[in-house]
């Protein structure tokens, strides 16, 4: 069922969503030099934090996800839609591997290469995400 109500909840809740996942990091990465000057655990501190906000947010965005495909009944879509949402629900994938092995690395190159992984694939999904949303 879909109602103009419903239809707002349901893309309020997946965009507040990638607020959190998206925005969070783009945040963290511009604050992480000034970070940084209030002590060596400080950025580890907040990343730890931050992850008790984001995995959440990325339930919240697999969860409404599912709701926006059985709202927009991909089968009345055109072959372009569908395949930009098959490389969409990849590519968000791609950025929850991506976020798990940034979390479990240990070296600075590591550190940094698993979280520029994840903010690419998460920008990605977000603008594949207004394509799909026209
Ligand atoms: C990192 C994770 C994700 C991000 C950042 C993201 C972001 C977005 C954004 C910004 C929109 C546009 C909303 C609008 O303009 O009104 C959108 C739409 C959409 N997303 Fe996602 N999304 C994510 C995960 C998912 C997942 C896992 C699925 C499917 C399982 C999904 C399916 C869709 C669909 C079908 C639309 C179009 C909805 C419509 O036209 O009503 N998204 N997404």
């Amino acid at each position: 069922m879909t109602t103009p109500a419903l239809d707002t909840l349901r893309l309020s809740l997946h965009v507040l969503a990638a607020t959190v996942w998206v925005g969070g990091q783009l945040t963290i990465a511009g604050l992480l030099s000034t970070l940084r000057r209030l002590g060596p655990e400080a950025p580890k501190s907040l990343a730890r934090a931050f992850a008790r906000l984001s995995w959440p947010a990325y339930a919240v965005l697999v969860l409404t996800g599912l709701w926006n495909i059985q709202a927009v009944h991909p089968s009345t879509q055109d072959t372009l839609w569908q395949a930009l949402l098959g490389v969409k629900v990849g590519v968000v994938a791609l950025a929850g591997l991506a976020a798990w092995l940034h979390s479990r690395a240990r070296t600075p190159g590591g550190i940094a290469a698993w979280g520029a992984a994840t903010g690419l694939t998460s920008l990605a999904a977000l603008v594949l995400g207004v394509v799909l949303a026209g």
